[in-house]
């Protein structure tokens, strides 16, 4: 059979490689893992009983979602994010990584150019290529900050979006105010659309906070913004997220998911529904412990500063490590599981080859396992590269 040279052409995600290592090497410690440590609060599961109280919710229901979770979306976004739906309309989706591909297939033709700020979220490159369209890459600064006039050089007639992740994965950084502006005001100007992807909006440290392009005053024709409950509810087997896009853009997106989806599962909807009236007190709560996890991995990091860099990264619950070698990153991955029992994710995953980066995810983690891991983290790294 003839095999699609489209899908050729889309990268092999490394995650599921460095699963299986993991597996092959039984008790290895995971800094790889890109999730909460917790669950859905137990108002997620009361509202369940909702769901099955009525026959009616076996059926298929609204493309866009159901009408309580959207109404309970419109008031967080509201006060949460200063978005309101003035000339825009909001979706469910089956996580935010099925929003953006719902964003990159309505606004794009075969060939388009996406911008995507390096290093990336590889399922945003992915889903780029699969929609036959070409991924743009920008360097970022020695902090992985934006650089707003790099982004406006990339443009071209083939644009249609630039990409942002705030606060990031894979580096952990917040972008500022003033710099997601400077990015959505170069989208106006260029005529292209801002993805504002902010999967991580509530994972924040420092004193560092997370702002919403979708709230500036006149971006509701360009912006299109993602969330995702699947981070700050514990909630990443539900796949529960959704997407505020321009009016223009609901036709478009509504037959993409209706092809796709029919509906996002209503019983997670109904999930959702009860997670979003517990809100964001029951994350903040959660964040505590990961914040204190951050806090004994960044001081334990410092022994080894070195040969290591850890730029500033207040957000998510990622460090992207430039490790000082000219090993290849996939190699000191392996070898830091097969001789350390200890796994993190190299940083080739996320577009940057000429470096060696380590992405470390703290969020899955309890402090004991977290500073067990590090332990063998920073005895790896010196034994590896014979410091
Ligand atoms: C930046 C970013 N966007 C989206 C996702 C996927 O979110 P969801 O589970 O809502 O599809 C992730 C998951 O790691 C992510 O890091």
């Amino acid at each position: 059979m003839r095999r699609s040279l489209r899908m050729q052409s889309v990268q092999t995600p490394i995650i599921p490689v460095v699963g299986e290592l993991i597996r092959s090497h039984p008790g290895t410690i995971s800094l790889g893992q890109g999730v909460a440590y917790y669950g859905p609060p137990p108002e997620a599961a009361q509202a369940i009983q909702t769901f099955l109280s009525d026959p009616e919710n076996h059926k298929y229901k609204l493309v866009q979602g159901i009408p309580e979770l959207l109404d309970a979306i419109e008031r967080k976004l509201a006060a949460e994010n200063g978005i309101d739906l003035d000339g825009r309309r909001l979706v469910v989706t089956a996580g935010a990584n099925m929003g953006f591909v719902n964003a990159v297939l309505a606004i794009t033709d075969p060939g388009d150019e996406i911008i995507l700020n390096l290093p990336y979220y590889f399922n945003h490159e992915m889903a780029v290529t699969i929609a036959d369209c070409k991924a743009v890459c920008v360097p970022t600064d020695e902090n992985y900050q934006l650089q707003p006039e790099a982004i406006e050089a990339a443009i071209t007639e083939r644009t249609r979006a630039v990409v942002t992740i705030s606060p990031n994965n894979p580096t952990g950084a917040v972008y500022p105010e003033e710099t997601l502006r400077a990015v959505n005001e170069i989208c106006l100007h260029w005529n292209v659309y801002h993805i504002s992807d902010e999967a991580y909006e509530y994972f924040t440290y420092d004193g560092a906070s997370h702002f919403s392009p979708g709230s500036i005053i006149g971006s509701d024709e360009h912006t299109i913004s993602l969330f995702s409950l699947s981070k700050a509810y514990g909630f990443a087997s539900w796949r529960i997220g959704w997407m505020v896009i321009p009016e223009h853009l609901f036709e478009p997106v509504r037959k993409i998911q209706d092809t796709n989806l029919i509906c996002p599962p209503v019983i997670s909807q109904w999930a959702a529904v009860g997670a979003m009236a517990a809100g964001r007190a029951y994350c903040q709560d959660k964040l505590k412990v990961t914040a204190e996890i951050r806090r004994l991995v960044l001081d334990r990091l410092r022994e080894i500063d070195d040969f290591v860099t850890i730029p500033n990264a207040r957000g998510a619950f990622y460090l992207l490590l430039r490790v000082h070698t000219d090993m290849a990153p996939l190699e000191l991955a392996r070898q830091l599981i097969e001789k350390h029992h200890v796994a993190v994710i190299p940083g080739s995953t996320f577009g940057i080859q000429d470096q060696c980066l380590l992405r470390v995810a703290y969020g899955a983690l309890q402090k004991d396992t977290a500073a067990v891991g590090i332990d063998r983290l920073i005895c790896g790294l010196r034994h590896l590269l014979s410091l």
